[in-house]
């Protein structure tokens, strides 16, 4: 059976052994930093540095005597995200504090860090992009390549403009479910889809939740676009593969050792990053 769904397309090892690297490092170093935003942001506020956090095996604290502070209209008393209770600390030292503060280990939250947002940040509470929050430009690099893959599937002499990214970490057991992105102005331009560290399988519906979709699967490097009917059509990754014959990551794993990222390589190991590009208006 042949799956033709106008707008899907599949570029099988788009990305160099060396491009995939380089965005398994930024996706862990410089994608989560403030002011882009992450899963963690509703709980701890703003976290810098989380990465080295866990190389250094440190400890995110809550602040003692932390203030508590309140939206400012009267008769609103949710807290705000962004109060900085929460600091990076030594271990020892967390721990001689001791009693009640309440504190997690930068590798658990590194091993928790589900999505983080570039560009045009998106609220997942609201499922929709908020212009209001501060962000910066997707980096120039990111763009460039976006643009580059994204180019078959534009509407011709028409260059797509990336202007949100949306990166998705997914461990052991992590699945996305089937979904539309619905949120973007015009569906003629691609969301351009990268995939790095393990193999995972991904589902292409139809139009319908009730479409039997067709199951592939995407590895390190490979890239797809979906624009114009693909985008309405469900698609969702019910499962990644951890284990060394499964996930598919030797060249990778090698290349990065041989760079000397042990960090990295175990992250990457047991881990799976996908880099979505979108065009918002
Ligand atoms: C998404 C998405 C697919 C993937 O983030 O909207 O569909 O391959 N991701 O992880
Ligand atoms: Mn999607």
């Amino acid at each position: 059976m042949f799956l033709f769904i106008i707008g899907f397309y599949f570029i099988p090892g788009a990305l160099s052994i060396e491009e995939q690297c380089h965005w398994i490092r930024e996706s862990l170093t410089s994608f989560p930093e403030p002011p882009n935003r992450t899963n963690h942001n509703a709980i701890y506020g703003p976290i810098h540095e989380l990465f080295d956090a866990t190389i250094e095996r440190k400890v995110l604290v809550e602040e003692e005597n932390a203030i508590t502070s309140f939206a400012s209209e009267p008769g609103c008393f949710e807290r705000k995200e962004s109060t900085r209770r929460w600091r990076f600390s030594e271990e020892n030292s967390a721990r001689l504090r001791g009693n009640g503060g309440k504190s997690v280990l930068a590798s658990v939250l590194l091993r928790k860090l589900r999505w983080s947002t570039l560009g045009l940040q998106f609220d997942w509470s609201k499922r929709n992009y908020d212009v209001s929050l501060p962000h910066n430009k997707i980096p120039d690099a990111l763009c460039e390549l976006a643009k580059q893959m994204a180019a078959t599937a534009m509407p011709t002499g028409e260059e797509f403009k990336p202007e949100a990214a949306i990166v998705n970490y997914f461990g052991l057991g992590d699945t996305l479910g089937g979904h539309l992105d619905d949120m973007e102005a015009d569906w003629s331009r691609p969301i351009v889809s990268m995939s790095l560290g393990c193999k995972a399988i991904f589902l292409l519906g139809g139009k319908s939740r009730e479409d039997v979709p067709v199951a592939m699967f995407l590895r390190s490097g490979d890239i797809v676009l979906m624009a114009g009917e693909a985008r309405e059509c469900f698609h969702g990754v019910p499962r990644i593969f951890t284990d060394k014959e499964g996930a598919e990551i030797d060249p990778l794993e090698s290349h990065l050792l041989h760079e000397g990222n042990n960090h990295f390589v175990d992250y990457i190991r047991s881990s799976r990053i996908n880099i979505n590009i979108r065009q918002v208006f």
